[in-house]
């Protein structure tokens, strides 16, 4: 009995080991099942990526009197990590998030810091190496875009990145449009 209780409790233990595995991973066949839809919809992931997912790195907006207003904070599978730290080039199925908050600041004990608060809304972008969508206006220059707003996680309102997301984008161009030297984690170990 001792044994098969022991058995049990392992096959429970491997069993949450995958299921947390996959979650933090997030695998190339999952974003593609679940994020995009056959249409070229893009979608939120389900997984808890704020719990889950590495930080890329972080953005601080200021406002005019220089206090910080507002956070960015950038998302990515570990797998996305590893894959560019071995070839350099975001793989196919790599997203990217990048959650909007809004920051408040004081004067604490380590001097004037500012923290985030309220999350305002995500842009998501997800890699594309093989055309998928040549006729969806939001894929293109090998990425699918898409922004979504705290207030609706279920619909974006995007409906061209060519008009709402690249132009913005064009500084970064030569780092495939990503604004990767503010990652320090995807540099070689
Ligand atoms: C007003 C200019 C602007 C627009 C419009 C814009 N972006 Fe960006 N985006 C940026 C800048 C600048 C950064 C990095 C700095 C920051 O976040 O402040 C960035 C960062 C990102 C990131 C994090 C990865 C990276 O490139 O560093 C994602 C994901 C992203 N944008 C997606 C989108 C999508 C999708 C759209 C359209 C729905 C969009 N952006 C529209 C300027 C813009």
């Amino acid at each position: 009995m001792k044994i098969l209780n022991a058995l049990m409790g392992l096959a429970v233990a491997v069993a949450a080991a995958t299921v947390s595995a996959n979650a933090a991973d997030y695998t190339t066949e999952m974003v593609w099942q679940e994020m995009v839809g056959k249409d070229g919809s893009i979608h939120m992931p389900k997984a808890d990526f704020r719990r889950d997912w590495p930080v890329l790195g972080t953005w601080a907006l200021t406002g005019d009197d220089g206090k910080v207003t507002g956070q960015h904070v950038v998302y990515s599978q570990r797998s996305t990590i590893d894959a560019f730290r071995a070839t350099g080039e975001f793989p196919d199925g790599a997203v990217l998030i990048k959650e909007l908050l809004l920051a408040q600041s004081a004067s604490l004990t380590t001097g004037e810091a500012a923290w985030a608060t309220e999350i305002s809304g995500w842009f998501v972008m997800i890699k594309d190496r093989k055309n998928r969508f040549p006729k969806n206006q939001l894929w293109g220059k090998g990425w699918g875009w898409a922004y979504f707003g705290a207030e609706d996680k279920t619909t974006s309102p995007t409906k061209s990145f060519r008009a709402e997301c690249m132009g913005c984008h064009v500084p970064a161009k030569k780092e495939d449009w990503i604004y990767s030297y503010a990652y320090p984690v995807l540099a070689k170990k």
